[in-house]
């Protein structure tokens, strides 16, 4: 939606707004045939490359959707391809990492590089999204948490069980906390790069720490991420996602955020008690839900605002990202819904 007042930064900020903002993970991807087509014609690591064109499938489903904040096209794991473990997205695969970590030497040899240079496509898509905008939505930029950039280095690719990760951390803990200090550390300034550049609020994506038992999460996970929170330019709303962490919601706050996600598996208002209302939360829709139709979109829309009950601090969104078949008219119907049944 085209806001001067930006009530999505305010949300962040649990100030009052006038509607409740949504933006949506993943809005732009295959589910749009705008994206489908360039995919047609580049490889997703030129399209991640090349700024224009990042640019461009940045704003696109800004201006389709009606959506109050735009999130830079990139992905989490670009900050892995520099330290040189062989970084591929195969046609129709996940992406692939062909030299996993599984050991201490592993870990000591992976290539130290500096974000701020190595990485300076980003910062020219950040750019570039950022003028073009012209102020009218902000700009999200965002990283993987340590935990999750971990869990894909380690396993090499998606995975069900992650035994390889929960294995390095048990037997050789030591391992463990150095390549999550080297994490934090190129996620910081990867971050703040996004940052000097026109990002005006950051995601941290754990997309996998839901494998991990609260206490795990604690120990494993939670100091690295609240390491890189605490490591931002301050004054940028951050928001800590995650999935599958009902069950260790107070864990996940205690590792910090302005902004707290939750995901399907909790309805909102239990969950923001649990995370305390003295945080703003984002979420939570089932991403599956968009494939009802619209009446039914609109009725569980309606479900999770009145959860939310007009409390300032709430950012509407899924619970995870938008799937590639879903319908882009369900989309824009939720989009219009949550705006209209918001409106205060
Ligand atoms: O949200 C947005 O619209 C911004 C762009 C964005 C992408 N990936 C583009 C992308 C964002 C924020 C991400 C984050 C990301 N990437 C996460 C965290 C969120 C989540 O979904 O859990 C993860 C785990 C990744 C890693 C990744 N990248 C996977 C597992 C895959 C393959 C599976 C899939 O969902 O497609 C990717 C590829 C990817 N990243 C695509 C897009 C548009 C599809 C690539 C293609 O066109 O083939």
């Amino acid at each position: 939606m085209v806001n001067s007042t930006h009530a999505f930064l305010a949300a962040c900020r649990r100030e009052a707004t006038s509607y409740t903002p949504i933006w949506l993970m993943r809005q732009a991807g295959r589910y749009m045939e705008d994206y489908r087509k360039l995919r047609a014609q580049h490889d997703f690591l030129e399209l991640c490359k090349k700024p224009d064109l990042a640019a461009e499938i940045t704003i696109t489903p800004v201006e389709r959707l009606g959506v109050d904040a735009a999130i830079l096209f990139a992905d989490i794991l670009l900050i892995l391809e520099p330290m040189g473990v062989g970084l591929e997205y195969p046609k129709g695969d996940g992406p692939v990492i062909h030299r996993p970590v599984r050991s201490g030497k592993d870990v000591d040899g992976l290539k130290d590089f500096a974000p701020a240079t190595e990485l300076e496509f980003v910062y020219d898509a950040v750019k570039k999204i950022a003028k073009a905008l012209k102020n009218k939505v902000p700009l999200i930029g965002f990283a993987g948490a340590p935990f999750t950039l971990a869990s894909y280095l380690i396993e090499g690719g998606g995975s069900r069980h992650y035994i390889h990760t929960k294995k390095l951390y048990y037997n050789t803990p030591e391992a463990w906390q150095r390549l999550m200090e080297r994490l934090v550390k190129v996620v910081v300034e990867y971050l703040n790069c996004q940052i000097a550049a026109g990002a005006q609020a950051v995601q941290l994506f754990d997309s996998w720490a839901g494998c991990l038992a609260p206490g795990d999460y604690e120990q494993f996970a939670m100091p690295y991420t609240k390491a890189v929170i605490d490591a931002l330019t301050p004054g940028v709303p951050v928001i800590n996602f995650s999935t599958g962490t009902a069950g260790a919601l107070k864990q996940v706050r205690a590792a910090g955020g302005d902004v707290i996600g939750l995901d399907w598996r909790v309805h909102l208002d239990e969950g923001w008690a649990t995370v305390g209302h003295d945080v703003a939360v984002q979420g939570n829709l089932d991403p599956v839900a968009l494939f009802a139709a619209p009446k039914e979109i609109k009725a569980r829309a309606a479900d999770i605002l009145r959860r939310a009950a007009g409390r300032p601090g709430h950012i509407f969104n899924l619970g995870h990202g938008v799937l590639p078949e879903t319908p882009v008219d369900h989309v824009i119907a939720l989009v219009d819904a949550v705006h209209e049944l918001s409106a205060r």
